[in-house]
């Protein structure tokens, strides 16, 4: 094989042994197998000196090309190896700052609720729930609630069926937690400890405080010589827990059609007013009406019993200072994220 055939020959294995390099070690081995100091192409070019002079020009001008094109190779795959390596993550800048994980959180009405139910629940209370979809019996007449009460107005109550249909099969949105205690009732004979958080509708025009639907907590209580101060005391607990030991109560006297006597409580919050206000109106209640027994099969000479209703939108409201009502709706991440 003369010098012209062994360049040929070269350059046809270097080609082979280029192909085959994947790493910065087998492209190093591939350098040192032909131009390293004891090269096949190191050694080659050395033996240009014995080629007869009228075969110079044309073998030199092949080796010249071989040696240039062999290094060209080499040095893109260096740097083709080094864009991997960096692509690959070897190259890492720790002095930059962490990406924070996006940690997720429940809603800050489903919070307060779960604060709500946790405090009843280490009571002896149990969690009742009912139907969004109501019927009047179930939303107003078991309720005591007369027809002619102004809570029934079409104006005032999401009715699901037309006017026609009117009277205790109708089906609406309930506008309360209420009907939860009949339905409970219905089914379970007394003692009844229950708390009921549950969603709620009314045909309210959207501003900062009234939205068409919001969220209420609801409890029942019924035993034998179940009284006032069992209510009162209880409820007085219940705000101590959620608010701490410097939180303040009253009851002033009120309406509902379902309790009588019926209260509304204020709270006074714990490092001075809220809103500006010192007593803030923060849930209904009062003792089961004998009536709403009657409709329920308790008899009402046996049982006594309390029950009580809150807004939870309200007391969020108060306890995180949020002034509109919508943000709670709008799943918007900078507000949730605060809670
Ligand atoms: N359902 C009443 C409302 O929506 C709140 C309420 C008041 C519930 C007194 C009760 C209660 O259980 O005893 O305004």
């Amino acid at each position: 094989m003369n010098l012209k055939e062994e360049l040929e020959q070269l350059r046809k294995s270097a080609a082979i042994d280029l192909d085959d390099v994947t790493d910065p070690k087998s492209l190093e081995a591939v350098r040192v197998k032909y131009v390293g100091r004891n090269g096949a192409l190191t050694a080659a070019l050395d033996k240009l000196r014995e080629v007869p002079k009228e075969e110079k020009p044309v073998v030199g001008k092949l080796s010249n090309e071989i040696k240039t094109w062999l290094a060209g190779e080499l040095e893109a795959l260096q740097a083709k190896l080094g864009a991997q390596a960096r692509g690959a993550g070897q190259h890492v800048d720790i002095t930059l700052p962490g990406r924070r994980p996006h940690v997720g959180k429940l809603h800050p009405l489903t919070q307060i609720a779960e604060r709500i139910v946790t405090i009843f629940r280490r009571l002896g209370f149990a969690v009742a729930d009912g139907p969004d979809i109501e019927t009047e019996y179930y939303n107003f007449d078991a309720l005591n609630t007369p027809a002619h009460h102004p809570s029934r107005d079409t104006q005032d109550t999401f009715y699901l069926d037309p006017e026609s249909l009117a009277g205790p099969r109708r089906r609406l949105l309930r506008t309360q937690t209420s009907p939860v205690q009949i339905r409970f009732m219905e089914t379970y004979k007394p003692p009844v400890r229950i708390i009921a958080p549950g969603r709620c509708y009314r045909r309210d025009n959207p501003d900062a405080t009234h939205s068409a639907t919001f969220h209420q907590v609801e409890g029942l209580y019924v035993d034998r010589n179940v009284s006032v101060a069992d209510l009162k005391s209880t409820l007085d607990h219940f705000a101590k827990e959620l608010l701490g030991p410097d939180v303040r109560t009253r009851f002033r006297p009120h309406f509902f059609p379902f309790t009588e006597p019926s209260f509304e409580m204020d709270f006074a919050f714990p490092g001075g007013a809220a809103k500006g206000k010192e007593w803030l109106e923060i849930l209904g209640c009062g003792m089961v009406n004998p009536k709403v027994f009657e409709a329920v099969g308790y008899d009402p000479e046996a049982y006594t019993g309390y029950a009580f209703g809150m807004g939870i939108e309200r007391l969020a409201m108060i306890m995180y200072g949020i002034d509109d009502i919508r943000l709670f709706y709008e799943n918007d991440v900078r507000f949730l994220g605060q809670f």
